[in-house]
């Protein structure tokens, strides 16, 4: 991950961890559950879902050392005990089939974009009646700020012509919205899709107030060039940390973010599935 990767999701773990950690009380995983994080990263998620689960067996695998270190040590000095993080890569891990319980990511669809290979292997890991739960946000659709609907109005036309020119278009990068059709399209049956609204109003916390900071930094790199010329200034004034209308400085600011856990069930109906094992000293879970 490049680092301004990591300041907006460091920002946004630190800002709404009490909101996650509340959201992700609906993900079914039960005592003594095998629980995969793919993806991990710097194991925001990772540490949440062992915290809520802690007689589960938690994986955290990702293909970046230095984030898979910073994970360990965020488990190992927050929850107070060791989990296992693997370095292997999504597409292909050093897993036995239908070993977990509960396969798990986070923002991590747009990275991981060979979706078809992707499934394949999250399906061929999963056991049986095992559960599929992705965090997603729709990229149209990440925050409501409090702009009048005429400004709120260009930014979202903005924003669509900035993602139609990305390479991952609008369908890459809605995730949420369209996860019933990645699904499905992958042989996943009858997803359910579950949305979560986080508010905050002013005054900030100072924590609060870095997350907007980056956030609106990062909308602004987005829709800045696509916005009309003559209102370029005005928008920008008001949606760029130190602008003389920022909109985060208003007394009156509110603002929600909303983000989705998508959950999906292995059955029958899904790919067929390689004969069961359940060797767990079979796969390679050293603690770094
Ligand atoms: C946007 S980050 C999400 C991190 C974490 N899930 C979170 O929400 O904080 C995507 C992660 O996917 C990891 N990644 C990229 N390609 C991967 C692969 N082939 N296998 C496993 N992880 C991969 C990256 O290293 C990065 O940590």
């Amino acid at each position: 991950m490049i680092d301004s990767e990591i300041s907006a999701l460091d920002a946004r773990e630190a800002a709404f961890d009490e909101e996650y950690e509340t959201m992700l009380r609906g993900v079914p995983s039960e005592p003594g559950h095998r629980v995969l994080d793919v993806g991990c990263g710097r194991g925001f998620f990772t540490r949440l879902l062992s915290g809520l689960n802690p007689s589960a067996t938690i994986l955290g695998v990702d293909t970046d050392v230095n984030a898979l270190e910073n994970a360990h040590s965020v488990c190992v000095n927050q929850l107070g005990r060791d989990v296992a993080f693997l370095n292997a890569s999504a597409y292909r891990m050093p897993i036995p089939p239908e070993f977990f319980d509960l396969v798990f990511f986070a923002y991590s669809l747009e990275t991981l974009s060979n979706h078809e290979r992707l499934f394949k292997e999250m399906n061929r890991v999963l056991k049986p009646g095992g559960r599929l739960v992705i965090l997603e946000d729709d990229g149209m659709h990440r925050m409501v700020l409090p702009l009048d609907p005429r400004d709120e109005g260009i930014v979202q036309q903005a924003l669509a012509t900035a993602f139609e020119r990305r390479s991952a278009g609008i369908d890459g990068l809605c995730f949420s919205r369209y996860a019933y059709r990645i699904l499905k399209r992958n042989g996943w049956r009858n997803p359910k899709r579950y949305s979560f609204g986080f508010d905050r109003l002013s005054p900030l916390s100072r924590i609060d107030r870095r997350f907007f900071d980056i956030a609106l930094t990062e909308l602004w790199s987005l829709v800045g060039d696509h916005t009309p010329e003559h209102e370029r200034a005005r928008l920008k004034s008001m949606l760029v940390p130190g602008g003389r209308d920022y909109i985060v400085d208003r007394p009156e600011f509110s603002a929600t973010l909303f983000t989705s856990l998508i959950m999906a069930k292995k059955d029958g109906s899904n790919f067929s599935n390689a004969a069961s094992c359940s060797a767990i000293d079979r796969v390679p879970m050293k603690p770094r």
